[in-house]
């Protein structure tokens, strides 16, 4: 049996090692890529309206979400802004909440958490809009975001750096 809380940015910064180590599971990424989204993890804790829960299986991490209110100089913020224009960038961004990772450990998926935790973040979430960036295929992700009433704002989106294809989607909150 899994528990669910909030995590404030404080105990989050804590976790990041364990975060990363999760997101590199679930998303299957190199050692490499896992230790810079642990340094990026750290840096969105800083940032404003951060809102973040966790799933714990006997005091251990196994899944985490997290978001924030960006803001004009984010990096991610600026890209989408850029690939979505200046109308719809106004419309989804000026009082977005920034939904940056959902994942559950593999070998806790299908039972709900990752449920739990959109549904428990985007509850507390400050913004008038809430948008994210997913890979662009029919994902489990792209499932539970759609039925969660999250719809396409873009696709094959590609970010500096990266030949992956992605989605950008968004839901009014
Ligand atoms: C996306 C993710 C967080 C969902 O967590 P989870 O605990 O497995 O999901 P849940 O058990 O709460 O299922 C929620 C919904 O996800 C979708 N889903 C889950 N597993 C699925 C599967 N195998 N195929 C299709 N849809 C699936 C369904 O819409 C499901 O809703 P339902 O139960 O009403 O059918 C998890 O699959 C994950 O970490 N995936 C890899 C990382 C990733 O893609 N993260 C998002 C990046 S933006």
């Amino acid at each position: 049996m899994t528990d669910l809380r909030a995590i404030d940015a404080s105990e989050f910064r804590a976790l990041a090692t364990d975060a990363a180590s999760i997101y590199g599971e679930a998303m299957r990424r190199s050692p490499e890529v896992v230790v810079q989204r642990r340094d990026i993890i750290t840096a969105h804790v800083t940032y404003r309206g951060f809102v973040a829960a966790g799933v714990f299986d006997a005091m251990s991490l196994v899944g985490f979400g997290y978001g924030y209110q960006g803001v004009p100089g984010q990096w991610w913020h600026d890209v989408v802004a850029a690939g979505l224009g200046r109308d719809r960038a106004k419309r989804w961004l000026r009082d977005g909440f920034e939904l940056a990772e959902l994942h559950v450990r593999p070998d806790h998926q299908g039972y709900g958490d990752g449920r739990r935790l959109l549904d428990d973040v985007l509850s507390r979430a400050n913004g008038a809009h809430a948008v994210l960036s997913t890979p662009d295929t029919e994902s489990p992700a792209r499932h539970l975001y759609r039925s969660y009433g999250f719809a396409d704002l873009c696709c094959d989106f590609r970010f500096p750096g990266s030949q992956e294809a992605y989605a950008i989607m968004g839901v009014d909150l």
